[in-house]
Formats: C-alpha cells, structure tokens, sequence
C-alpha cells in the first residue's frame, strides 16, 4: 500500500477506535444513569440517549475493521502474531455487544414505553439491574482495551512459519526479515520468521516514520 495511503488507512482504523469506544462509554454511563433513575420516564429519555450511539457505534466498527484489514493485508501479513490474535479476539468480542448488552437495553426501553408514567415497577428494575448488562460492558471493555496493547506493543511480532528458518538465539544479532510491500518500494519489520516469542526489536529513532527504512 502506498505510505500515505497507509497513514490514511491509520488514521481510520484510529477514527473508528475512538467511535466504538466513545460508544462503549455511553453505554456504561448510560447504565449507571438508568441506575440512578427512579421514574419511569427517566428510563425512556436516558434509553433513547443511550441509543443515539448505535450508529456511531456500527460506524466505528466497520471502519476499525475495514481499515484494520485493508493494512494488515496489503503491507502486514495476516499471519503475523499480533493481527491473528486480534482479528480473532475482535470477532469472538463484536457480538456480546448486539447479543447480551443491547438485547436487555431495548427490552427495558420496550417495557417502559408500555407501563405508565411514575415509580419505577419492580418488574423493571429487575430488568435493570441485570448484572450480565454490566459483565457484558466490562468484558468488552477490558478485551478491546488488550487488543490495544497488542496493536501498540505488537508482542507477537511472528510470522508463522510456512518455511523453516534457524532458531533466533538470545545474543544473536536481530535478523533482518521484513514484508516486502506491493510493488517491492518498501518494507516493514515483522521479526523473527523462526516461530520463537522474541520481543520486538528496539525501535530506532524516527520509528516509525522511518520504519521502511530499518533491516
Ligand atoms: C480486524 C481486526 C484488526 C486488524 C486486522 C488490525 C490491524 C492493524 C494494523 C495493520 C495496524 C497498523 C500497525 C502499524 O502500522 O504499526 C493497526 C494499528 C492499530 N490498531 Fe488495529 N487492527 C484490528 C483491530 C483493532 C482493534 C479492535 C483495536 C482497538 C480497539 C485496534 C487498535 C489499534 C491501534 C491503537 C493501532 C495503532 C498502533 C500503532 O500505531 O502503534 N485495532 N491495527
């Protein structure tokens, strides 16, 4: 991928991190909100605050996604440690949120739109005080916010090996394997072809503005 393209790419797949997890945070202090609620048209008018998000929210995911993707399949390789895990963690994590969280916040907002007006009934506060609303939110949170520290860190930076490549000893000398971009113009480092858990080599000065540059 051409490098400014590559920095667009970023740039989106940034957007679209800062989306969902403005999203996410409206959910959870949404949820605190309904907590803190003791009329029923409180439920009503914090439920529809709550679900102005829902867009962003699908926004930020299909652009996380698609951005994401688009880098790690034109200049990365899919297969590299780090995209692995976080393809796989982000698709097993992507449907607690319509399937678990969600699915409760409309049924509350369903209910309280068929009672009337005044205290809250018991029926729907059991409905909100659902602990699995709250796990839900946590789970999400606590996982999208490891798949960070994988993309920024970026601890498994393996390819796995399709061919086999001598063993990368403690002492040895960082060897100099890269992905050739499209077109061979430009490289990015992707460590050690040979399997073994070795930490991603120091960064330079620059890096990674200069990230083409490093063997
Ligand atoms: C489909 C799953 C995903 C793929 C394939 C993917 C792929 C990538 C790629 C290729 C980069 C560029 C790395 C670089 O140039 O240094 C990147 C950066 C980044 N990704 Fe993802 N990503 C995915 C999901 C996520 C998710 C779910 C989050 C957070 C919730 C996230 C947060 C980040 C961050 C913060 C960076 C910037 C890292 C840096 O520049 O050091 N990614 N991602």
């Amino acid at each position: 991928m051409d490098p400014t393209l590559y920095r667009l790419a970023l740039y989106a797949h940034i957007l679209g991190m800062i989306a969902f997890f403005m999203a996410l945070g409206v959910y959870a202090f949404g949820l605190v909100a309904l907590r803190r609620a003791w009329r029923v048209e409180q439920v009503r008018a914090i439920c529809g605050v709550i679900f102005l998000t829902d867009a962003i929210a699908v926004a930020g995911i299909l652009l996380l996604a698609a951005a994401g993707l688009a880098m790690a399949l034109t200049t990365w390789n899919v297969r590299t440690g780090w995209i692995a895990v976080a393809s796989i963690s982000f698709a097993l994590v992507a449907p607690i949120g319509p399937l678990i969280v969600e699915r409760r916040l409309h049924a509350i907002d369903a209910q309280a739109r068929l009672i009337a007006e005044g205290a809250i009934p018991d029926a729907l506060l059991r409905q909100i005080y659902d602990p699995l609303i709250g796990a839900g939110l946590t789970v999400m949170i606590a996982w999208l916010l490891g798949i960070v520290f994988l993309m920024t860190t970026k601890p498994l930076s393996i390819t796995f090996p399709s061919q086999k490549a001598p063993p990368f000893r403690a002492g040895d000398a960082w060897p100099a394997r890269s992905v050739v971009r499209p077109g061979g113009r430009e490289q990015l480092p992707v460590g050690p072809l040979s399997g073994s858990l070795t930490p991603h080599p120091p960064l330079g000065p620059g890096w990674p503005l200069r990230r083409g540059e490093w063997q």
